[in-house]
């Protein structure tokens, strides 16, 4: 299943001027999803930082589509969940999709902790265009920064479905690119994000 039917009825899809080629040579550069996952406090808001700032110093458009801040506007009705996280997922999605098609490299960094949601994620956006980017940064290190105090507050029962406490992490099985984000610096993480969209003929127009 890819997407559900939309729920209105009589809509019709508008096509515009531009061939996806056509647009790609006039913005000059190519879309792009970059999509970070991993537990809470394995990096990947600092990483899809640092990627983003590289990228725009370069010349490239890119924009950051980030979990929490995400979830003070489009995504403030959504909770824990899983029902909510998948939606969470679903919107952001959609969302980091659309980004794509207006040629922008877009890092995303959400736990999206369900294989599922991220694979469905993956198939709409177009072939070789979606990077899956775990950062792999065990569960004691993540604790052991805890740079929001939630690990503490998740292990006094005072934050319920906590992400790797009391909610599931399901680990990417084939991701694009693996991060030791608890081991590997920031320098070499960014460093390995750009190589790969180097290799894959992203940034090179
Ligand atoms: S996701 O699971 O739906 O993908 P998302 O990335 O948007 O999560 O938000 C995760 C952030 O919300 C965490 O980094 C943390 O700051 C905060 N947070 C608050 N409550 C929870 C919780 N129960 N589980 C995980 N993260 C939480």
């Amino acid at each position: 299943m890819s997407q559900t039917e939309p729920k209105s009825k009589n809509i019709t899809w508008h096509h515009g001027k531009l061939s996806p080629e056509e647009r790609e040579k006039l913005v000059g550069q190519k879309g792009a999803v970059i999509w970070l996952t991993g537990l809470s406090g394995s990096g990947k808001s600092t990483v899809a930082c640092e990627v983003e700032h590289a990228l725009i110093e370069n010349g490239i458009n890119a924009y950051v589509l980030d979990g929490d801040n995400i979830r003070h506007g489009l995504n403030n009705n959504l909770g824990f969940s899983p029902e909510d996280r998948s939606e969470n997922i679903r919107r952001i999605g959609e969302v980091a999709k659309l980004f794509c098609e207006a040629n922008v490299v877009t890092l995303t960094a959400f736990i999206s902790p369900y294989r599922a949601d991220r694979d469905r994620v993956r198939e709409i956006v177009p072939q070789g265009q979606f990077f899956e980017v775990f950062c792999d940064a065990p569960l004691d290190t993540c604790e052991e920064r805890d740079p929001k105090g939630l690990y503490k507050k998740a292990r006094a029962g005072e934050i319920p479905e906590f992400t790797g406490i009391s909610a599931p992490y399901e680990a990417p099985e084939n991701p694009e690119l693996v991060l030791k984000t608890g081991a590997e610096d920031l320098e070499l993480s960014t460093r390995r994000v750009l190589e790969i969209l180097e290799e894959k003929g992203i940034l090179s127009l």
